[in-house]
């Protein structure tokens, strides 16, 4: 059964199979010439398996044809030793110049990351982009006043939030956001009941960022203390960015770096190997 998600071309398919065996929630189903039928739209993710493995491109999936997809053969590719060597000088950077990264750099690194896996491939990321430092500084203006209007309120903050805080608003050390150049925040719509794994998507995505950025040579720093606000005073992101105390969100700052590590630091033996 043919359907606008899935669309065989019959004179091209050779009935070998591989759809239907790769399909992960058997929404395909062989029919009795061994092509396959769509029988069980319900059930598929929209994960294009079908359309991927494909060996003679039959199949079109959601109006993509196969003929304008790239074929994996045809791309460069980095190798196992080029990988490791990546998460080996990959570093989280704290000194950023003060300088706004290139914007084309930056389109670049966020549509390659529309390519992230999620859980049941639900695919409801946001990527909400503060791409340089006069929108930083927005995002950084309205939190401190979130922070002011806080504690106007007579409630108390958390003496990890205060104290760094009041250095920000008075222009001292950025320990909070590091002088960097942007942020980048992933977050995912926990509203949507096709998202499985909030949490670990928005994270899985969030090192992918960092993945990217670094390959596109900007400088990155994880900024996990966002996430400690959400945890434990709520209505400032509510307030400042509009981020749901339910929202599960990770966030990176990026920039390009004002210091080099000339050498990988050293972590043998840092996580335990346990083959069972
Ligand atoms: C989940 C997570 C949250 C983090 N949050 C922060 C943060 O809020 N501020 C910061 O300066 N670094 C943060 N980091 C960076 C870690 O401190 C850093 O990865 C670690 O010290 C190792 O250094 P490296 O990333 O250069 O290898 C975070 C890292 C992770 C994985």
């Amino acid at each position: 059964m043919d359907s606008p998600l899935f669309q065989l071309d019959e004179t091209a398919c050779v009935a070998c199979g591989a759809c239907v065996r790769d399909c992960a929630f058997r929404a395909l189903a062989r029919g009795d010439d061994g092509r396959p039928v769509f029988a069980h739209p319900e059930r598929c993710m929209r994960c294009q398996h079908c359309f991927a493995i494909c060996p003679t491109g039959a199949i079109a999936f959601d109006g993509r044809r196969a003929a304008d997809a790239r074929a994996t053969k045809d791309l460069e590719l980095p190798s196992a030793e080029a990988v490791a060597n990546w998460l080996h000088v990959r570093r989280s950077t704290r000194q950023f110049k003060d300088e706004d990264v290139d914007r084309a750099v930056l389109d670049r690194v966020l549509t390659a990351l529309g390519s992230v896996p999620t859980g049941c491939n639900a695919r409801s990321l946001t990527f909400t982009c503060y791409p340089n430092r006069a929108s930083l500084a927005q995002f950084k203006g309205a939190f401190i006043r979130a922070i002011e209007e806080h504690r106007d309120g007579t409630k108390l903050l958390p003496r990890w939030l205060a104290i760094p805080a009041i250095r920000l608003r008075k222009g001292g050390e950025d320990l909070f956001f590091r002088n960097a150049a942007g942020m980048v925040i992933i977050s995912t719509d926990e509203t949507n009941p096709a998202v499985t794994t909030p949490q670990e998507d928005v994270i899985a995505a969030i090192t992918y960022f960092e993945m990217l950025a670094q390959a596109n040579g900007l400088a990155t720093c994880w900024c996990g203390f966002l996430r400690l606000v959400q945890k434990e005073v709520p209505e400032l992101l509510e307030k400042a960015a509009g981020i749901r105390r339910t929202t599960p969100f990770y966030a990176m700052l990026f920039g390009k770096s004002a210091v080099r590590y000339p050498r990988t630091v050293q972590r043998d033996g840092y996580a335990k190997i346990d083959y069972r």
